[in-house]
């Protein structure tokens, strides 16, 4: 349950960094992947402990196909260890997780992993975690209209009735609020394709820690920089406070 009012109910995260973290120590790209995954378990941590409600974060996007095949094929394998490792102390730790993303184009095992995690920790309530793969928000924008344009075709919905709500119930975070702060670690400033629609309203936060470096203690220090900001959705601040 979220006790301070100020600690935001949902953190996204684009986690960058891993490749040039692993270069810079004459390492494997892979090995900066495997790295990130210690980063991951202690911010998944320390949202449990602050009462972060939400948390998404980008793992693969529809675009990373395009990298060496070997790191692809690398990262998928990644992925599958990880999850398997992971489930018991998810349970554990009262965390839901569920897979944003297009399952199309995922490999058999890949797929297999991802339904047994969702399937495993479904009624967990503690922190819902997203992890973004296979993901690009263009592509989810797409799905949702043509999935909109095939109501109306139906006659299962009119034209009029096309709203903001509407939309965001056609978006893979369709059962979660947009988020109240977004990390780029890497010193990278872009949205990469990452919940454009979502992040409408988010504060954003970028560090130059590579997400391997990015620990505990620079997780709480993000937090505690969106417990600075105002936050007046288009109004102006007197009609806030
Ligand atoms: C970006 O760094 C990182 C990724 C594309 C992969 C992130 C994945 C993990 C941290 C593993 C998470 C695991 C699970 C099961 C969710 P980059 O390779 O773009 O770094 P660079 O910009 O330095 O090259």
């Amino acid at each position: 349950m979220n006790k301070d009012k100020n600690i935001p109910r949902h953190v996204a995260i684009i986690m960058d960094g891993n490749g040039r973290w692993a270069r810079k120590k004459g390492l494997d790209r892979l090995r900066g992947h495997y790295e990130g995954v210690v980063s991951v378990r202690e911010v998944i941590q320390a949202s449990l402990d602050i009462g972060v409600e939400y948390l998404t974060i980008y793992a693969f996007s529809s675009e990373n196909w395009g990298r060496p095949k070997s790191e692809v094929e690398g990262l998928m394998e990644l992925f599958c260890k990880t999850i398997a490792l992971e489930i018991p102390s998810l349970v554990e730790k009262n965390v839901r997780v569920v897979f944003i993303g297009e399952r199309e184009g995922l490999g058999a095992e890949v797929l297999k992993s991802i339904d047994l995690c969702e399937r495993t920790t479904r009624d967990n309530t503690a922190l819902t975690l997203s992890v973004a793969l296979n993901y690009g928000s263009r592509q989810e924008i797409v799905a949702a209209v043509k999935r909109i344009t095939e109501a109306v075709s139906r006659g299962e919905l009119t034209v009029d009735r096309i709203s903001e709500s509407v939309v965001a119930d056609h978006l893979f975070t369709r059962n979660v609020p947009d988020p109240d702060l977004l990390i780029r670690t890497s010193g990278e400033h872009r949205l990469s394709n990452f919940l454009m629609w979502q992040l409408s309203y988010t504060e954003f936060y970028f560090t130059e820690t590579l997400w391997p470096d990015f620990h505990r203690e620079a997780f709480l220090d993000a937090i505690n920089y969106y417990k600075t900001r105002s936050r007046r959705y288009g109004l102006v601040t007197e009609q806030i406070y």
